[in-house]
C-alpha cells in the first residue's frame, strides 16, 4: 500500500457524510410527529452512526439486496467493491407491513429517541441460515453472531439515512475521533502510514508487543478499541478504556499513538470481520491494520490463523490496505521478552500465554494476572473492576 500525500483514499474513494444538515434536521423534526417509526436495537443504532460518519464508506444506508446477496455470497458489493459482512436493518413482519416505498421513516434509539431517517427505497426477505453459512461459518445458534441473525427480523429495510445528530459519548467524549478528525489528526502530525488495532479485550502483554513491532516500522499507531455492543462476558468497554489510558500514559510514546474509539458492534465473524475491520480503519485513514491469532473469532469455530488468510482472497489493491499479520504471541521464559515462534527458541513449556477465560478465572479467585501476561498497573484496574461488579 502506498502512502499518498492527503491520506490514503477512503473505501470507494469518498469518505460519505450522512449527518442531517442543520436545514434538513429542521425539515425532519417538523415532521416527526408524521412519519412511521421503527426502533433500532443497539447494533443497527451503531450501525447508523458509523454509516452516517463515514466509518461504513462506501454505505449511504442499510444495504439493498442487490448489495446483500452479493456480499454474503461473494465479499462483495453489487459495484464489485470488496465488502465481508451485511450492514441490515432487519425488523418484523409487523414492522415492515404498513411501510410504503419511497417513504421517509423515522428511527428512534432503544429509548425512543428520534436518533435518525430513513428513505425506504426497498424491503426484502433474506436466508438467515445462508447468511450465517456464509458469514460466519457455522449455522449453530451458540455463535453470538449468528444468535442475532436467527433472532432479528425476517425483512430487511433498505435505504439511504441521515443521522440527527452526532452526540458526544456518555463515557469516552475525547476519545470520539470521528474519520474525518482522524484523517486531519493524522496530517498534522506528519503521519504518512499508520496502523488501526482492533481490539475488545482489555489489553494485554502479547496486544503490547504486535502493536509496537508493527509501530517499528510506520510512522503512527491508531488504537482502536471497539466500544459498541459485545457478548455479554466480554469485559465492558469502559474497564477497556481505563486500561488503554493507564498503557498510553506508562507505556506508549504519546507522539506516537492515538487512542480513539471504534463505536461499532462486534459481529463475532472472524476471518470476514477481519475483513471488514481493516475497511473500517482504512475509513479513518490507516494505511495497514492489525491481524493476530483468531482475529473476531469466538469458541473453536475459526482456526488460528484463517483471518489472516482470508486477505489473499482479494486483490491487495482492491482492499486498498495492508494487513499486518502476527502469529500467536507469548511470554518466553528463555529470553525473557515478549516473542512468536518465528522469533524464539523455546520449547512450549518455556512459554506463557494465558486466555481471556483464564485471565478472568484468576481475578475471581481474587489473584492477578502475572506481569508476563499483563502490566501490573493493568492487572490492578481489572482486578479492582471485577471486584466492583
Ligand atoms: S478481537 O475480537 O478484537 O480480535 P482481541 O481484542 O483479543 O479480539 O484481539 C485484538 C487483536 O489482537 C486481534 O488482531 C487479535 O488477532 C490479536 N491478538 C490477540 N491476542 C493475541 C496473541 N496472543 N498473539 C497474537 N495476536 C493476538
Amino acid at each position: 500500500m502506498t502512502a499518498v500525500k492527503d491520506g490514503i483514499a477512503p473505501h470507494g474513494g469518498t469518505l460519505i457524510n450522512r449527518l442531517a444538515s442543520a436545514e434538513q434536521k429542521q425539515d425532519f423534526l417538523s415532521k416527526a410527529d408524521s412519519l412511521p417509526e421503527v426502533t433500532l436495537d443497539e447494533r443497527a443504532a451503531s450501525d447508523l452512526v458509523m454509516i452516517a460518519i463515514g466509518g461504513f464508506s462506501p454505505l449511504t444506508g442499510f444495504m439493498t439486496q442487490a448489495d446483500y446477496e452479493p456480499v454474503v455470497t461473494d465479499m462483495r458489493l453489487a459495484s464489485g467493491l470488496p465488502w465481508s459482512v451485511p450492514v441490515t436493518l432487519s425488523v418484523s413482519e409487523a414492522v415492515a407491513e404498513p411501510l410504503q416505498i419511497g417513504q421517509l421513516v423515522r428511527l428512534n434509539d432503544d429509548k425512543g429517541r428520534f436518533i435518525g431517517v430513513l428513505e425506504l427505497s426497498e424491503k426484502y426477505t433474506y436466508d438467515k441460515k445462508k447468511e450465517a453459512i456464509n458469514v460466519y461459518r457455522t449455522d449453530e445458534d451458540k455463535h453470538p453472531g449468528v444468535k442475532v441473525v436467527y433472532d432479528q427480523g425476517p425483512i430487511n429495510l433498505a435505504g439511504d439515512i441521515w443521522l440527527l445528530e452526532r452526540d458526544a459519548h456518555p463515557l469516552f467524549p475525547t476519545y470520539q475521533i470521528d474519520p474525518a478528525v482522524s484523517r486531519q489528526q493524522f496530517r498534522d502530525r506528519g503521519w504518512k502510514t499508520i496502523v488501526g488495532f482492533q481490539t475488545r479485550n482489555p489489553i494485554h502483554r502479547a496486544h503490547e508487543y504486535i502493536q509496537k513491532c508493527a509501530l517499528e516500522t510506520v510512522d503512527g499507531l491508531f488504537l482502536h478499541p471497539l466500544v459498541g455492543a459485545t457478548k455479554s462476558d466480554d469485559i465492558p468497554a469502559d474497564v477497556r478504556m481505563r486500561c488503554y489510558e493507564i498503557m498510553m500514559e506508562h507505556y506508549f510514546p504519546q507522539d506516537r499513538v492515538i487512542l480513539a474509539i471504534n463505536p461499532s458492534a462486534m459481529r463475532y465473524a472472524g476471518p470476514r470481520e477481519a475483513i471488514f475491520h481493516a475497511l473500517i480503519r482504512k475509513n479513518y485513514g490507516c494505511t495497514h491494520f492489525i491481524v493476530g491469532r483468531d482475529h473476531a473469532g469466538v469458541g473453536d469455530y475459526y482456526g488460528t490463523y484463517d483471518a489472516q488468510a482470508i486477505f489473499d482472497e482479494f486483490e491487495p489493491a482492491e482492499l486498498g490496505i495492508t494487513p499486518m499479520k502476527f502469529e500467536h504471541a507469548f511470554y518466553c521464559k528463555r529470553t525473557s521478552t515478549m516473542a512468536t515462534t518465528k522469533t524464539s527458541p523455546s520449547t512450549p513449556e518455556e512459554r506463557i500465554h494465558l486466555s481471556g477465560t483464564k485471565v478472568r478465572g484468576l481475578l475471581r479467585e481474587g489473584k492477578l494476572p502475572p506481569p508476563e501476561f499483563s502490566r501490573p498497573e493493568v492487572a490492578a484496574e481489572l482486578a479492582k473492576a471485577m471486584h466492583q461488579s
